[in-house]
């Protein structure tokens, strides 16, 4: 294996938990190796048995180490779901060199003065997103590095979290033998991963339907405006194919996946299946037509909700940009199309271009490692890499703290 530093991340969804190792090669990340494991002890993206989900961890991490012939120390984790909040705040510092060049410690000394604002106790800080700076009263200025200045003003949104969710899941992976190097806010980092800039520009949904639930962020004017989750998901739809078809979890997920189709027009009388009945012995013969009239209403119902969750954040009239989706809920044969005619707005489905994720449900893991990759450029080098283990012998949250410190 070759001797570029690698970079692990780690997305604990309530469907599946995946692994991506990633190899810093240059300016870019390769990645070369990726673990799946089935999600169990997660409910609607929170944590409700702790030990089952460190079972599924281990074994998505065991997955991946066996792919690349390595062991995996440390990780960093992929945030996301209905208790991570954005706290708008905004900092000043003044701009250090003689010569009022912006720096690099200029730039990381106002984002860190960012963090800095009232926290109930029960919330933790996850990230800090920088959205535009301002350099001696001239805004939206996306990168200040190098322009000259004495004032340098940033607005930024500070990404919080709930202390017992965040603890939860820290836990877990730190029960499955892993260091936390950082954590990252998914939904950001999957942004990064899929939209143009041009998307970003002009306005853009970006939507995550996953097993749980639906992630709703928006851009505008090039950045970060508003982030929402709808508690509906893939889960929904498979849970509405055990009552119409009186089959159990299991059946329903698998005939979903091999004959569900989003619209009934695309679905075929031809396609027949058979399932058993829940409890008994009988198997009951069905059509992918059958199936598409369970599906339908309920994949409209998901997008009727991203509609009003829309407007309801102040964009009724939808945002010229579309709609980008992700997630595993959007692998259902005709889901784009239909989106695009309960949305009646331009829509396409994402996915990472590496080979082995070209799939919408692994933008968030594959964004996360860019993000880290970036920043890890970015950096003068003293930040841990995820195959060397931390020396520090302070706990996952002081040394997330250190790690933030590092980075922004
Ligand atoms: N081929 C397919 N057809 C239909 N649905 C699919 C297909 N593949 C995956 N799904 C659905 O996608 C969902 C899983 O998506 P994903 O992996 O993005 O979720 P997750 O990240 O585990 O969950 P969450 O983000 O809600 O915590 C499941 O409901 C699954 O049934
Ligand atoms: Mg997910």
């Amino acid at each position: 294996m070759s001797k570029g530093e690698l970079i692990v991340g780690l997305d604990i969804g309530t469907s599946a938990v995946r692994v991506i190792i990633g190899e810093l090669s240059g300016h870019s990340v390769n990645i070369i190796g990726v673990g799946t494991a089935k999600s169990d002890g997660i409910k609607k993206g929170s944590i409700i048995d702790i030990d089952k989900t460190v079972v599924s961890i281990r074994s998505a991490l065991d997955h991946a180490e066996r792919m690349v012939g390595i062991t995996i120390h440390a990780a960093y984790i992929g945030v996301s779901g209905n208790h991570i909040g954005l706290d708008p705040s905004r900092s000043v510092i003044a701009v250090q060199s003689e010569d009022r060049e912006i720096t690099e410690e200029d730039v990381e000394r106002v984002v860190a003065a960012a963090r800095t604002i009232n926290l109930p106790p029960e919330r933790e800080i996850v990230d800090v997103v920088p959205r535009e700076y301002t350099v001696d009263g001239l805004g939206e200025v996306s990168d200040p590095r190098g322009m000259l200045g004495v004032r340098l003003e940033v607005d930024a949104y500070v990404v919080t979290g709930a202390k017992t969710a965040l603890h939860n899941l820290l836990r877990c992976v730190e029960r499955a033998g892993i260091e936390v190097l950082g954590t990252v806010f998914m939904p950001l980092a999957a942004a990064e991963l899929v939209l143009s800039e041009d998307e970003k520009k002009l306005g853009v949904v970006l939507a995550d339907i996953g097993a749980g639930s639906t992630t709703l962020t928006i851009y505008e004017r090039g950045v970060l405006s508003k982030y929402a989750v709808i508690p509906l998901g893939g889960d929904n739809v498979t849970s509405d194919i055990t009552v119409g078809l009186q089959t159990g979890t299991d059946s329903a997920e698998s005939v979903k996946l091999k004959y569900g189709v989003a619209e009934v027009a695309q679905a075929l009388e031809e396609e027949k299946f058979k399932v058993s009945r829940i409890g008994s012995n009988v198997q009951n013969e069905f059509t992918s037509v059958d199936l598409a009239y369970i599906i339908e209403p309920r994949m409209q119902e998901i997008y009727q909700f991203i509609l009003r969750e829309v407007e309801r954040l102040g964009y009724s009239q939808g945002l010229p940009g579309g709609y980008v989706f992700t997630g595993g809920g959007m692998l259902l044969k005709g889901a784009g199309h239909l989106a695009e005619l309960e949305l009646n707005s331009p829509v396409r489905i994402a996915y990472p271009d590496f080979v082995g994720v070209r799939d919408p449900s692994y933008v968030g893991c594959v964004g996360l490692i860019h993000h880290i990759a970036r920043f890890y450029r970015r950096s003068t080098g003293n930040a841990t890499a995820s195959n060397r283990r931390v020396k520090s012998g302070a706990g996952a949250f002081q040394r997330l703290k250190n790690w933030i410190q590092d980075f922004i």
